[in-house]
């Protein structure tokens, strides 16, 4: 069962996720980026010179033009890996950071590196807003700015907001908006339940973020900054957003600034540095649907990644979909449970144990690594098993992984 050629994850870390206006809001994404970088590898003791590939997704673009462009290589070179360090930018949307590992994988499979990192960074937050016409002048009229993170729709090319889709398709699901927000309730009270029993304190997924100041102590973020209290009235009063039937702002995920790392070498290699492996990397695969259909991606790629290897749903005992919008765990369990309502019930049951983005936060190119450890850590508390995680990204893109610990 234990193959020396097995991918393993030996260290995965994240920042806490922030809120929408706070101290986080300031620090560039790559800035974000290279602390989880320096710390997933020093947990473990490895080197930078030993990683010889870093694949790192961000998504909003706006944001880390800022810094220009290449922000993989400007957060290498910056955290101190070597200049030879081979790095590469990407956007998979939100499954940037699980397209960051898949890349990873292959690399190590292919034999050409040993030891490589996935990260996901991004600060949604500091995204400015676009003035196109800027540059040469407005004649006549007038001068418009853009706000990327306005509906997050891609509808300069004719797409709909993502909402608007996952609302939709929801209600052709017959997942209603109370569902939604029964869903949204729980996975606050999921998150609350897990972090009173120690779950998201610092050192196993999380580290904290320092921020000095120019005066006095610095400020430290040592928790996600998104949970709330609720409760299913207050949720139900809430108006939707961006013209979709369903979504609202108590169960859609907030707007975020976070970052994550997952550092993947080979079993053997992760037996001759004496680490313990967090999980070992059973399967990973990506897939696309129709852009409308978000909501149904997380299942289709499940599917697709349970076929890859040869498994049945009922096999894993953990199953992370993220909460993109409360749809889309409720949509995919349902098309994964195929029309039987006790089976619905049940993948329901294993989906976001600890609570998910609704509670947590989802800084979009950093989330598909946070739902990959957070699984790993907890399937590292229940003794082992086999969990699946599945993310959508913008005009229904997924990526999905297996893990065995
Ligand atoms: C939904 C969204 C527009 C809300 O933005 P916002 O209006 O700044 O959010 P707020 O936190 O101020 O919440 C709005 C109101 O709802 C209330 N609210 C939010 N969550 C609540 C909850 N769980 N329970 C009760 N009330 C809640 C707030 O208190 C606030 O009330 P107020 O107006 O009386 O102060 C924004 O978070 C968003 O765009 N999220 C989606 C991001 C996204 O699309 N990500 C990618 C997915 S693919």
């Amino acid at each position: 069962m234990k193959d020396n050629k097995d991918i393993v994850i030996v260290s995965a870390v994240r920042t806490p996720y922030s809120k929408f206006n706070t101290a986080m809001k300031d620090i560039p994404s790559i800035d974000l980026g290279i602390m989880v970088m320096q710390e997933v590898i020093e947990r473990v003791g490895i080197k930078p010179e030993e990683v010889e590939e870093i694949n790192y997704g961000s998504c909003v673009v706006a944001e880390f033009a800022l810094e220009l462009d290449v922000p993989a290589r400007q957060a290498t070179l910056l955290a101190g890996f070597p200049v030879e360090n081979i790095s590469l930018t990407l956007d998979r949307a939100c499954c940037s950071s699980l397209t960051a590992l898949r890349l990873c994988i292959r690399a190590i499979k292919a034999g050409e590196v040993e030891i490589a990192m996935a990260v996901g960074s991004e600060n949604m937050p500091r995204t400015p807003h676009l003035a196109p016409g800027a540059r040469w002048g407005t004649r006549l009229g007038h001068l418009t700015l853009i706000d990327p993170l306005f509906e997050l729709g891609y509808h300069a090319k004719g797409f709909s907001p993502v909402a608007v889709d996952a609302g939709e398709v929801a209600l052709e699901y017959d997942v209603t908006r109370e569902m939604q927000d029964e869903w949204a309730y729980k996975s606050q009270q999921k998150y609350a339940n897990a972090y009173a029993e120690g779950k998201f304190r610092i050192g196993e997924e999380l580290m904290p973020v320092v921020i000095p100041q120019r005066r006095g102590d610095p400020i430290i973020i040592e928790k996600d900054e998104s949970p709330r209290e609720t409760s299913l009235e207050a949720l139900a009063k809430l108006r939707t957003v961006y013209g979709s039937p369903t979504v609202t702002a108590g169960n859609a995920p907030p707007i975020s600034a976070g970052s994550s790392a997952i550092l993947v070498m080979t079993r053997e290699k992760a037996r001759g540095k004496g680490l313990q492996p967090l999980a070992t990397i059973v399967s990973s695969v990506a897939s696309a649907t129709d852009p409308r259909d978000i909501a149904t991606i997380p299942a289709l790629t499940i599917q697709k990644v349970l076929d890859t290897a040869g498994m049945n749903i009922d096999d894993m005992s953990l199953i992370e979909i993220n909460e993109a919008f409360a749809a889309m765990p409720l949509v995919s369990t349902k098309i994964l449970a195929k029309g039987d309502e006790k089976k619905w019930k049940e993948l329901q049951e294993k989906t976001n144990v600890n609570g998910g983005a609704i509670a947590i936060g989802h800084p979009v190119g950093s989330s598909a690594a946070r739902i990959t450890m957070t699984m790993a850590y907890e399937l590292q508390r229940r003794g082992g098993g086999y969990g699946v995680a599945a993310i959508c990204g913008g005009l229904a893109q997924g990526e999905a992984i297996i893990l065995r610990v």
